[in-house]
């Protein structure tokens, strides 16, 4: 493990200027710095840095450009109304990200080197947490294969770095209900493949549905599992979670599904106020059959950057199904100032999910 003492830090002598709270959108600005952590195979991870943000400069050859051997994760960090700064459930990111690692062949990080790199940064840049209501500091680390050699193999060498952004809400609609597209045609994941991983591809696969949802005036594409183009999987930058009949039900894990930890969040939640739920499989079939019966009440998605966003319409082939009249349903609400409760500290966190940097 390496300990904060051992992080070298640079500080920046040209401090950007905040941006306003009131139109932060998502990921457009950045800290004054950031964290830097080399791997090689001889010396394992090394070199622990927090420099000022600046450009990269990699090897036209880095293997991440040819063969995509990368990783991301997001997690927040919120001030609480007395100016404390807590981070939501790190641990789980940097497990999270060790798993897609391990699908990548990217070598393991040690999640409380991890955890003390970020506090370390969240120190130096501690007045870039934002703190009007709705807002938060966005933590991006990734990792990336910076080996210059064309050979398909994993890479000997990496690079682990952390960026952070104030943000606010990351859908335009913010808290009002999302249009989403159901992709029939293209696929983002099949089971066996990557799409458990948070690698940059699955993203990347997803942009041309993304385009023609748009194009039609929907914000996100439901992805439905790519062997029979029948059951639910994901929205690409949530989870997704329906309540029928008195029931909330939520496409179980598979393998081609990230594992949110704002999904784990959500069923822990729901489990706490003995509301019943389903992880299992789900047809998009169910979903309308629900609907034609009265029985679907309401839709939300679940994210580190969605937050809990309700789905308000859903549109498989041209039949547009509108949820709940539009509107945002009372148990989505519920979990979303709860959820948000505990981030900021005004509710109580009986879950032991909250960590004061
Ligand atoms: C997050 O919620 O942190 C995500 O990774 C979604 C992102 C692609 C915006």
């Amino acid at each position: 493990m390496i300990q904060s003492q051992s992080i070298a830090v640079e500080t920046t002598l040209q401090k950007k200027a905040k941006p306003p709270q009131d139109g932060l959108g998502f990921g457009i600005h950045f800290t004054d710095h950031m964290f830097i952590l080399d791997y090689s195979v001889e010396q394992e991870w090394h070199n622990p840095r927090i420099v000022p943000y600046q450009p990269i400069v990699l090897d036209p050859a880095a293997k991440v450009f040819h063969y995509g051997q990368t990783i991301f994760e997001g997690l927040k960090a919120y001030k609480t109304a007395d100016g404390r700064i807590r981070l939501f459930r790190p641990r789980d990111n940097f497990a999270r990200m060790n798993r897609s690692n391990d699908r990548m062949s990217v070598p393991e990080l040690d999640i409380d080197t991890a955890i003390t790199a970020l506090e370390r940064l969240i120190e130096v840049d501690a007045d870039w947490v934002p703190t009007e209501p709705g807002t938060s500091l966005y933590i991006r680390p990734y990792v990336f294969a910076t080996q210059a050699t064309l050979g398909v193999a994993p890479s000997e060498n990496y690079q682990f770095i952390i960026i952070m952004s104030p943000v606010g809400a990351y859908y335009p609609e913010g808290m009002n209900p999302v249009k989403i597209y159901v992709e029939s045609d293209y696929v983002r994941a099949m089971v066996g493949g990557v799409g458990e991983a948070k690698t940059a591809g699955n993203y990347a696969a997803a942009l041309k549905s993304q385009q023609i949802a748009k194009e039609q005036g929907y914000t996100q594409v439901l992805w439905l599992d790519g062997a029979e183009h029948k059951y639910i999987e994901e929205v690409g930058s949530m989870n997704v979670f329906f309540k029928i009949g008195g029931k909330v039900i939520t496409p179980a894990l598979n393998g081609s599904i990230l594992a949110g930890i704002t999904r784990n969040s959500v069923l822990q939640l729901l489990k706490h106020w003995g509301i019943s739920v389903e992880e299992r499989r789900l047809s998009i079939d169910e979903i309308y059959e629900a609907a034609e019966q009265g029985l679907l009440e309401e839709a939300f998605g679940t994210g580190t950057a969605a937050v809990i966003s309700p789905i308000g319409e859903v549109n498989w082939g041209g039949q547009k199904l509108v949820i709940g009249e539009g509107r945002t349903g009372e148990l989505t609400n519920k979990l979303y100032d709860t959820l948000t409760g505990i981030q900021y500290g005004t509710v109580e966190d009986p879950f032991g999910w909250t960590r004061e940097v």
